[in-house]
């Protein structure tokens, strides 16, 4: 008989409370559901209350699925625990970046590669928020036309950086309209986010690009299984709390008309059109919040070059960009009966 599908969620943070909402929201059948962060205490989440426990490795005795939204790097949770989950039969989805550009470890957009799930020895990774939205209303065109080349301006929110940077963007914003923003405190983020913008996510490296902008350019090469795409990005933190948007031009293999394009998008899984500027109509983060699916509006050609579209694509980073792309990998493997 197989086993019960006992469900653990790793960290409460920004995406683990909607990763409990989203599992919730869309009856993800788990037998039973533990719950662990650093610290144990009880929270409650759309007024369901839900136990905390201590991470530990026992936590994940007879559990068949963890999916972890704890703190990325050495200490954190997916680098502690993961192997430690996998070892005692579960199935692993990170969100974070540690186990990403593993070659061993499928980097999965579901409408995008779900059959790269089934490659999955153990862990499975969920790509950065600002990938996945940007591969989802990418690639039904690439489908048609090869891209060729892409050019990714971010505008991303606090949310992304997790609850202490939502927490600082709410404690500022009242101190600057107050005319004392020499008081805000700065931790999150290298300079103040209230009523400013951040043109760095992540640290500065290679070729003066940031992690979270190399990121963008890896990730979409593994995720399109298309090494030779050239890919640049600038990433840019805003101060909105939900809601990444960002700007793309792309040139596609060959000249694609912009009704065309709409009309691939329109059908594209996870998809919605939103593209009538004559109406104030085009995507918003303060529309796409609370959302599943990924925007695209202002749709256009570009004035110089046959081959090149702009785009404008906002989704919600804890949503599809974390904790919905999370449980629509697990959802992949239910329906495909790999648990
Ligand atoms: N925010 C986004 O839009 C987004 C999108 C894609 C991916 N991600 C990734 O998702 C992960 C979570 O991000 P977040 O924004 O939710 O962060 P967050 O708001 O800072 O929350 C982190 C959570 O992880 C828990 N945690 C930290 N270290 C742990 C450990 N060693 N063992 C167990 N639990 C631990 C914390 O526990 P306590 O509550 O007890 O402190 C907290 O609940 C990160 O890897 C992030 O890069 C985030």
């Amino acid at each position: 008989m197989a086993r019960a599908l006992n469900v653990v969620v790793v960290g409460v943070g920004a995406v683990g409370v909607e990763m409990l909402r989203v599992l919730r929201q869309r009856r993800f059948p788990a037998a039973g559901l533990t719950v662990l962060a650093r610290s144990a205490r009880r929270i409650e989440v759309d007024g369901v209350s839900y136990e905390v426990r201590t991470a530990e490795p026992g936590a994940f005795e007879g559990a068949r699925l963890a999916l972890f939204a704890g703190t990325e790097g050495e200490k954190g949770a997916a680098v502690t625990l993961a192997g430690e989950a996998v070892s005692r039969g579960a199935v692993v989805i990170d969100n974070g970046a540690d186990f990403r550009m593993d070659p061993k470890v499928p980097l999965v957009v579901p409408e995008v590669n779900p059959d790269d799930a089934a490659r999955h020895e153990g862990i499975i990774a969920n790509p950065n928020c600002s990938t996945i939205q940007m591969v989802v209303a990418l690639w039904p065109i690439h489908r048609r036309s090869r891209i060729r080349r892409i050019i990714l301006s971010s505008y991303q929110s606090v949310s992304g950086t997790g609850r202490a940077a939502m927490e600082e963007l709410r404690e500022q914003s009242p101190l600057v309209l107050d005319g004392r923003a020499d008081e805000a405190r700065c931790a999150a983020y290298p300079h103040r986010i209230a009523f400013n913008v951040i043109p760095q996510i992540g640290s500065f490296g290679e070729m003066g690009y940031t992690t979270e902008e190399w990121k963008t350019r890896l990730e979409t090469h593994k995720i399109f299984h298309d090494d030779s795409i050239q890919i640049a990005s600038t990433t840019v933190r805003v101060p909105v709390f939900n809601g990444h948007s960002e700007s793309v031009y792309i040139e596609t293999e060959e000249p694609l008309a912009v009704e065309e394009v709409r009309r691939l998008l329109a059908a594209a899984p996870g998809v919605v059109l939103v593209d009538d500027p004559a109406e104030g109509r085009y995507p918003m983060p303060v529309e796409a919040a609370g959302r599943d699916e990924t925007f695209v509006g202002r749709i256009r050609r570009d004035p110089d070059v046959e081959r090149g579209l702009h785009l404008w694509v906002v989704a919600d980073n804890l949503r599809k960009g974390a904790a919905t792309n999370a449980v629509q990998i697990a959802e992949l493997l239910l329906g495909r009966r790999m648990f």
